[in-house]
C-alpha cells in the first residue's frame, strides 16, 4: 500500500518526467495576493503567470501545495474532526500549464496517472464537464473511453472555477470515484450528490479568462491549465478508504495523541485526537511560515485553531500541555518533503507550549462559567451573545471555540448578541482614546486602525509582498485618492515596509501597479498600529482598493539590518567588558550607521573600546544563526533576555538570540551570547554583518555614554580611509606605516625640547635688550623707585614671569612692567621686589597698563601680575601709565 509520502512522490515525479518543472509549495501566507489570508490552491502562487503579469522559465509545473482553509473565505474550521474530508490543512496536487498544452493533453495526463501509476479501476471513476464543454466531453470520451452516461454535465459554477470574484477562471472537469453502492450518496448533479458514495478526487480547471472586479471578462494571453488534488484523499482512496484520517500520516499523529494522553486512538472519543491531529498541522505549518498567535488577522486565526485543538486535548484530560510533543511526530512523517518545519521545530514547539500554558490558566474557569450559565438558561436555548463575549473577553475564548463546546451540546451561541457586544467594546475604547487628549491629528489613525485593525507586517520574511490600499491620508484627512505625482501617507492590509519604532528606521522604498509605479520615502508607526507609507504617486495616483506591489530598497534594509544586529552583540559585549549595570538608554539603527547610548558613568579607555570591538567582531566571525522565539515578558527576561528600561511591552514579544558564548569572556560558554527582546528586523546569520568598527565613544547626557559605529560596507570604506591616511603620513615621513607612530613620537619630544631651547634663547635675548639689539633696559628713577618699563617684541606672554623674576634679581629693588607684543594682542606682566610691596602693588600696576593698552582688569599678587590688552602700539602709553601709578 502506498504511503502518503510514496503518493506525492509518484505524482510529482510523472509530471517531472513529462517536462513539467517540479516547483517548491509557495508559503502559506501568499506573497503575490493581498486579498487572500492564506494560500487555499496551487495556483495562488501561479496567479500572475496565468494572467502574462509575471514570466517564468518554464511553461509546465508541478507543485505539491501547502492549503490552509481556515479564517478568510474558504473556512473548514468548524467541521474539522466531524466529517472524514475536512482539514484546516491539506495539501493540493497539481501540474499547471502557461499557455503550454490544453484539454488535449491535461485529460490525458489525468487519466492515464490515476489509471495506470496509481492503478485505480476504471470502471470505479465518472467525470463532469461544463454543460457547453462539448471538446471535454469528446476528449474523455476518446481517450479514456468512458461513455456517455460517466460524463456527466453541469451546467453550474460547480464547474466552472474561480479563484475568488476577481483572477484567472476557467470552466472545469471534475473526476469522481464511486466507492460503490453500500454507501449512500449519489452521482454529481444528483440529489444525494452530498452522500459520502461519490467522492471528487480531481479538479482539472481550464484556465480561459481573466475576471475583474466589474464582473467583465477578459480572455487570458492564452489557454492555460490548472489542477487540483486533494492529496489526503487521493491517499484515503489508494489506502482503501475513504476516511482521510485513516490514512498511514493521520493515523501516525493519532496515534501519537493517543500515546501521549492514554487514550484509545479509535475509541468514542477518536474526535477529539482527528482534531488534535489535523490542528497540529495547520499551526506547526503556519509558524513555520512566520504566522505568530496574536489577537488579530492571521496571527488570530492560527490562535483560534490552536486554542480549540488545546480544548480538544483537555477533553481527552490531558493533564499538561500536549500539543508541543506532537510536534516531532508530525515533522517525523512531514519533514522530508517541507524542510522549513524541521528547521521551525524548536520555534513551533515553544510556540505551541507558550500557547497552551497560558490558554490552560483560564480554560477550566471559563468552561465552568459556560456550563454554571448552561445549566440556568431553558434546556437547548441558545447561550447569550454577552455571555460568549465573556469568555472571549475575559477567558481566551474565541467564539468558535465556544461553538464547537455547544455543538456537542446540540446548543447555538447567540452571535448578534455577541456581535453587538464586541462593538459596544470598540465603542468604549474610541471613548478612552479620544478622552485621553491624544492630539487631534493622531485621531486620524485611530479612525483607520477602528475601521481596517492594525497593518499586518510581513517583513519578517519577505520584501516584497502585494499590499490593499484601506486608506489614504493627505494633510491629515482621510481622502479617496491622492493624485497623479503627489505625496500623501498610504495604509495598506499588510506590508513587507518596517515601520520605525525601537531605534530602527523605517524602510522606503517603491511599489508597483499594473500600469504604473511610486516611490516609498518613509514608513512610520502610526496610533493604534498602523503602518503609514509616505508616498509620491506615479503618473496615475492612487486610490482606496488599489492592489500595490510592495518593494523594500533591498540594499538599504540589509544595511539596516546588520547595524541592527551589530547593536545586540554591542550591548552584549560593553555589558560583559564594562559590567552588568550596563543597560541600553536609546539606540538608532539607519543604513549608514548604528548608535547606541549606554548607562555608564566613565569614559571607556582605549584598551576598553579596543576589547568591545574585538568582541562583536568575534561573533561576527562566529557565524551562527540569528533565532526568533515569541514568549511572555516574564519568560523572557526569567531567561535573561535584555529588555528596554521603561518600555511597556505585550502580552507576546519577539527575543533575538545570536552567538554561542565563547570560552573567553564573562558568559557562560556555549550559552546564547546576546538575547533581546526586540521588533527589529535581523540578519540570518551574524556573520552578514561583514564587520564592525566603533568611531569612538562620547557623553551623551549625564551617566549615559554614547558609541557611534558602522558596518558592513561603511565599516570597510571608513577603515580602508583610515589606511589611506596613515599611508599619507607615512609619505611624509619617510617612514614604514609601521614606524609613524614611533616616528611621530620622537618628531614630538624633539619639537619639545626646541620650544624650550627657543624660550630660553628668547629670554635671554630680551634681557640683552630685545630683539632690536640694543643696550639692555635701563632703570630709572620714578618717585624714588627704580622703574624698569620694556616693550619687546619676539617674546610671548608666557615668557614675561621668568623675565620679571630675571630683572628683580638684577635691580635687587624696585618695580619692572614689562608688555609683549603677542600676535596682535599685548601681555602685560609687572614685578615689585619684596622690599617695595608695601608701596606698590604689581597689580595696581598691570591694571593701569592693561587700560591704556585698551584692556580690562589684570590681577595676581602685589609682587607679580599679569593681564593682557588688545592694542600693542599703546606700549608707550602704558608704560606712562605704570609710570603715574609710582608717581602718585
Ligand atoms: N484551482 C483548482 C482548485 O483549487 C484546481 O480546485
Amino acid at each position: 500500500m502506498p504511503s502518503l509520502n510514496d503518493i506525492r512522490t509518484t505524482f510529482l515525479d510523472y509530471f517531472g518526467s513529462n517536462d513539467h518543472a517540479v516547483v517548491d509549495s509557495s508559503p502559506l501566507v501568499p506573497r503575490n495576493d493581498p486579498t487572500l489570508m492564506f494560500t487555499n490552491a496551487g495556483m495562488v502562487q501561479f496567479k500572475n503567470v496565468f494572467t502574462g503579469l509575471e514570466t517564468r522559465d518554464y511553461t509546465r509545473a508541478t507543485t505539491s501545495q501547502k492549503c490552509v482553509r481556515a479564517g478568510g473565505k474558504h473556512n473548514d474550521l468548524d467541521n474539522v474532526g466531524y466529517t472524514a474530508r475536512h482539514h484546516t490543512f491539506f495539501e493540493m496536487l497539481g501540474n499547471f500549464s502557461f499557455g503550454d498544452y490544453f484539454k488535449e493533453d491535461a485529460i490525458p495526463f489525468a487519466w492515464d496517472l490515476i489509471t495506470k501509476e496509481f492503478g485505480i479501476n476504471k470502471d470505479r471513476l465518472l467525470v463532469t464537464v461544463y454543460h457547453t464543454d462539448n471538446e471535454a466531453a469528446e476528449i474523455w470520451k476518446k481517450h479514456a473511453g468512458l461513455p456517455d452516461d460517466r460524463i456527466i454535465r453541469i451546467p453550474t459554477n460547480d464547474n466552472f472555477w474561480m479563484m475568488g470574484p476577481t483572477g484567472p477562471c476557467g470552466p472545469c472537469t471534475e473526476i469522481f470515484y464511486d466507492h460503490g453502492d453500500h454507501i449512500w450518496g449519489g452521482p454529481p448533479g444528483s440529489p444525494e450528490e452530498d452522500g459520502d458514495r461519490f467522492i471528487e478526487i480531481w479538479n482539472l480547471v481550464f484556465m480561459q479568462f481573466e475576471q475583474f472586479e466589474d464582473g467583465t471578462r477578459d480572455p487570458l494571453p492564452k489557454p492555460s491549465i490548472d489542477t487540483g488534488m486533494g492529496l489526503e484523499r487521493i491517499a484515503a482512496l489508494l489506502q482503501g478508504s475513504h476516511d482521510n484520517y485513516d490514512t498511514d500520516l493521520f493515523k501516525a499523529l493519532i496515534e501519537a495523541s493517543a500515546h501521549a494522553t492514554s487514550v484509545d486512538p479509535y475509541g468514542d472519543r477518536n474526535v477529539h485526537h482527528r482534531v488534535i491531529a489535523d490542528h497540529l498541522r495547520s499551526t506547526s505549518f503556519l509558524i513555520a511560515d512566520g504566522v505568530m498567535p496574536s489577537n488579530e488577522g492571521r496571527g488570530y486565526v492560527l490562535r483560534r485553531i490552536m486554542r480549540r485543538a488545546m480544548r480538544h486535548a483537555h477533553l481527552l484530560g490531558a493533564a499538561d500541555p500536549l500539543m508541543h510533543r506532537l510536534v516531532p511526530a508530525l515533522v517525523g512523517q512531514m519533514g522530508q518533503a517541507y524542510p522549513e518545519l524541521g528547521r521551525a521545530q524548536a520555534l513551533i514547539e515553544e510556540t505551541l507550549l507558550l500557547e497552551e500554558t497560558r490558554f490552560r490558566q483560564t480554560l477550566d474557569r471559563g468552561l465552568k462559567l459556560l456550563d454554571e450559565e448552561l445549566a440556568q438558561l431553558p434546556e437547548a436555548a441558545a447561550l447569550p451573545g454577552k455571555t460568549a463575549f465573556k469568555l472571549y473577553d475575559t477567558y481566551g475564548f474565541p467564539l468558535d471555540l465556544t461553538q464547537d463546546a455547544l455543538r456537542e451540546k446540540g446548543r447555538e451561541v447567540e452571535t448578534d448578541g455577541f456581535d453587538a457586544a464586541m462593538e459596544a467594546q470598540k465603542a468604549k475604547a474610541r471613548a478612552a482614546w479620544s478622552g485621553s487628549g491624544e492630539a487631534a491629528d493622531a485621531s486620524v489613525w485611530f479612525d483607520i486602525q477602528e475601521a481596517h485593525g492594525t497593518t499586518e507586517f510581513l517583513g519578517y520574511d519577505t520584501e516584497v509582498a502585494e499590499g490593499q490600499v484601506l486608506a489614504l491620508v493627505v494633510d491629515g484627512a482621510q481622502v479617496d485618492a491622492i493624485a497623479a505625482g503627489s505625496e500623501g501617507w498610504v495604509v495598506l492590509n499588510q506590508t513587507p515596509f518596517y515601520a520605525e519604532s525601537g531605534g530602527q528606521v523605517g524602510d522606503s522604498g517603491s511599489y508597483l501597479t499594473t500600469e504604473d509605479s511610486g516611490s516609498i520615502a518613509d514608513t512610520q508607526k502610526m496610533g493604534g498600529g498602523v503602518f503609514a507609507h509616505k508616498v509620491t504617486c506615479g503618473k496615475t495616483g492612487l486610490k482606496k482598493g488599489d492592489v500595490l506591489e510592495l518593494r523594500v530598497d533591498h540594499a538599504r534594509r540589509s544595511d539596516i539590518r546588520a547595524n541592527h544586529s551589530a547593536t545586540h552583540l554591542l550591548h552584549e559585549a560593553l555589558r560583559q567588558t564594562l559590567g552588568e549595570h550596563v543597560a541600553q538608554r536609546g539606540s538608532l539603527n539607519a543604513p549608514d550607521r548604528l548608535r547606541f547610548d549606554f548607562s555608564h558613568s566613565a569614559a571607556l579607555t582605549l584598551d576598553q573600546l579596543a576589547q568591545v570591538e574585538a568582541d562583536v567582531n568575534a561573533y561576527i566571525r562566529q557565524n551562527s544563526r540569528v533565532e526568533t522565539r515569541i514568549m511572555t515578558p516574564d519568560d523572557a527576561r526569567a531567561l535573561g533576555a535584555q529588555a528596554l528600561f521603561g518600555e511597556k511591552y505585550g502580552d507576546e514579544v519577539r527575543v533575538v538570540s545570536m552567538g554561542q558564548q565563547a570560552n573567553s569572556g564573562k558568559g557562560v560558554q556555549g550559552q546564547t551570547y546576546s538575547l533581546e527582546l526586540c521588533g527589529g528586523t535581523h540578519v540570518r546569520q551574524t556573520g552578514d554583518i561583514g564587520v564592525f568598527v566603533t568611531l569612538g565613544d562620547s557623553a551623551s547626557s549625564s551617566g549615559v555614554r554614547r558609541i557611534e559605529a558602522l558596518t558592513g560596507a561603511a565599516a570597510f570604506a571608513y577603515l580602508s580611509q583610515q589606511d589611506n591616511r596613515l599611508a599619507e603620513t607615512a609619505l611624509s615621513l619617510k617612514a614604514q606605516p609601521g614606524d609613524v607612530p614611533e616616528r611621530v613620537r620622537a618628531l614630538l619630544e624633539e619639537r619639545k625640547s626646541l620650544q624650550n631651547e627657543v624660550a630660553q634663547l628668547r629670554r635671554e635675548l630680551a634681557m640683552a635688550g630685545g630683539a632690536s639689539g640694543a643696550a639692555g633696559p635701563q632703570a630709572e628713577d620714578v618717585n624714588g623707585v627704580r622703574f624698569l618699563g620694556q616693550s619687546l617684541s619676539g617674546v610671548s606672554g608666557k615668557d614675561l614671569p621668568a623675565l620679571i623674576d630675571e630683572h628683580k634679581a638684577r635691580m635687587g629693588s624696585g618695580a619692572i612692567v614689562l608688555i609683549a607684543d603677542a600676535g596682535g594682542k599685548a601681555a602685560v606682566a609687572a614685578g615689585v621686589t619684596a622690599d617695595m610691596t608695601d608701596r606698590i602693588s604689581a597689580v595696581d600696576l598691570v591694571r593701569a597698563a592693561v587700560e591704556a593698552l585698551g584692556g580690562k582688569g589684570g590681577g595676581g599678587r602685589p609682587d607679580m601680575a599679569q593681564g593682557g590688552g588688545k592694542d600693542p602700539a599703546q606700549a608707550e602709553a602704558a608704560l606712562a601709565a605704570a609710570r603715574a601709578v609710582i608717581g602718585g
